[in-house]
């Protein structure tokens, strides 16, 4: 077998849905996103490559995204202008609806008094199809520097606002459909029923992307690529996609897929245990449960740099991955549970038309030369929907919904140097975090709440005597995507129940202190 490669059915998609071509939108994978919560599949491509994911997808329509480029510029993304002559609806959004006017006969002014952002009222002039349902002067978040000044024949305003004449446009006979601002977000009040009334009602869509149906497709695809006698082996987290990843794919090959579950002393209360007894005998997976915790701490000894704590975290779990791996012979195919995000050609995550897919992301490198074939038969979901198909398959709330938790572990909640006797207490609480927060049900508003470990003695009197013991601190954050997070306040009852508790009952801390530093600057973990 060739070296790691991509499996072919799994990762390549549905034929059908929309095709969205990213020219550079900060929103991109939101537009895509959208379009799946209306049940469609969607994907993502870079200009260069439409033609080509077109014809191998053949999408029923096509969205052109914005970008923050003009269609002035010299390098500005470019498409082959011969994705308008293929018969299917195309919605043109900003930099989108720009490039389609610049090659529909139309004319696009480049920005002169500045660009206009922020909210604007659409007037709108026709009520028909596209804009059907769409209230009077509702509320849409415009963001561009050019704007069209001219439509080219066919061509017809459905609504203004105040700065924009040609706020969204169409040419209902070929249906190619224009907006000067963005559907995809809140702030524009109807856009979804904007892109709802373009995806299902103009381009006719079938709706047939939702958790059941993805589930039964990926099963097929893991077993066709898998075949009769295949075998797959994989790095089994506890987290939510690899637990996804391996229960569709015990589903679909059974006890042929092996899971390895390694134990790097680096894992939270009763983590190993729950893996244990949800996979083994809930789902009666085959899972091995490898205790390297001597290894991997042995290894962190004297180490206080946090990279090199990473570095070797990473390091050993190859290693050990590698050696057990080898035990089955006979498994040819490396499962992983990699996400749409992690592998999307986007201009935007890239920086540009040479855009490198990354791959192995969610392993924390693996290396190529494992001389397997990969399986992700998540890679073309996003986080949301593999929750969704988790659910659908079983998977108990308490693992689809759970906080992220990060590979290298308490290592980097455990500042300097990694020992057992700071993991211990920062373990014990960490538990009283989670029991305190999950109790109440406050966890679902929150991101990631934790402890952290800060190796800073300061006084404290316990029974009659001083004692100099460290630093709890407490890190609760709410967020969308870990780009950004906001500390979160819990109520004071709460926090006086945590803090009390812990200075009670575990030994190590003299002080629990609250963490209230937003991201940016401060990043989410402390290391
Ligand atoms: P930061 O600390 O950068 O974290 O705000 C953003 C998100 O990423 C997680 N994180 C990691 N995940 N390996 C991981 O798998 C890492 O080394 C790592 N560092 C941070 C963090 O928990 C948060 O969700």
């Amino acid at each position: 077998m060739s070296k790691s490669q991509a499996a072919k059915d799994p990762t390549e998609g549905p034929s059908g849905g929309v095709l969205i071509v990213d020219f550079g939108a900060q929103y991109c994978q939101l537009i895509a996103r959208r379009v799946r919560e209306l049940g469609v599949y969607s994907r993502i491509t870079v200009p260069e490559r439409a033609m080509f994911t077109f014809a191998h997808m053949r999408p029923d329509a096509v969205i052109l995204s914005g970008g923050p480029r003009s269609v002035y510029e010299h390098d500005a993304p470019q498409l082959d202008a011969q994705i308008l002559q293929k018969g299917v609806p195309v919605l043109g959004i900003c930099y989108g609806l720009q490039w389609m006017a610049q090659h529909t006969g139309g004319q696009v002014t480049p920005a002169q008094a500045g660009a206009e952002y922020g909210r604007t009222a659409l007037e709108v002039t026709d009520h028909r199809g596209f804009l059907a349902g769409v209230k009077p002067n509702s509320t849409v978040w415009m963001s561009h520097g050019d704007k069209v000044a001219k439509l080219g024949p066919g061509f017809a305003v459905l609504a203004k606002s105040a700065p924009c004449p040609f706020a969204v446009v169409a040419d209902r006979t070929r249906k190619f459909y224009g907006l000067q601002f963005h559907p995809e977000v809140a702030h524009t009040e109807d856009g979804t029923l904007m892109l709802k009334n373009f995806v299902l009602g103009v381009a006719q869509c079938r709706t047939d992307w939702n958790p059941g149906n993805i589930v039964e497709t990926k099963v097929a695809a893991v077993s066709s690529l898998v075949g009769p006698d295949g075998e797959v082996v994989m790095g089994l987290s506890g987290g939510v996609d690899s637990s996804v990843a391996a229960v569709l794919m015990h589903r679909a090959i059974g006890t042929r897929l092996h899971c390895v579950f390694v134990d790097n002393g680096l894992l939270r209360h009763g983590e190993r245990e729950g893996v244990e007894a949800l996979f083994r005998d809930d789902f009666h997976m085959d899972l091995k449960v490898v205790d390297a915790s001597e290894r991997f701490l042995g290894d962190l000894k004297g180490v206080t740099d946090p990279e090199q704590k990473r570095k070797s975290i990473g390091r050993n779990f190859v290693e050990v991955f590698r050696s057990e791996a080898k035990a089955y012979q006979r498994a040819h195919f490396l499962g992983q549970g990699t996400l749409y995000p992690d592998v999307i050609e986007s201009v935007a995550a890239h920086g540009g038309a040479t855009s490198v897919i990354k791959s192995h992301h969610n392993v924390g490198g693996l290396p190529k030369d494992l001389d397997m074939t990969l399986v992700e038969p998540l890679r073309d979901l996003f986080k949301d929907e593999a929750r969704a198909i988790g659910r659908q398959l079983g998977l108990p709330s308490a693992l689809v919904d759970r906080q992220p938790f990060p590979g290298p572990g308490l290592a980097v909640r455990c500042l300097g140097e990694v020992t057992r006797e700071k993991l211990v207490p920062l373990r014990a609480a960490d538990r009283i975090v989670r029991e305190e927060i999950e109790a109440k049900g406050l966890h679902k508003n929150l991101w990631q709440y934790f402890a952290v470990y800060v190796p800073q003695k300061s006084v404290g009197v316990k029974g009659d005597a001083r004692v100099y013991e460290d630093v709890c601190m407490l890190r609760i954050v709410s967020s969308q995507d870990a780009m950004t997070a906001d500390w979160e306040l819990l109520p004071v009852e709460v926090l006086k129940r945590i803090s009390s508790r812990i200075l009670n009952e575990v030994k190590g801390f003299s002080r629990v202190c609250l963490d209230i530093s937003s991201k940016p600057p401060a990043t989410i973990e402390w290391e």
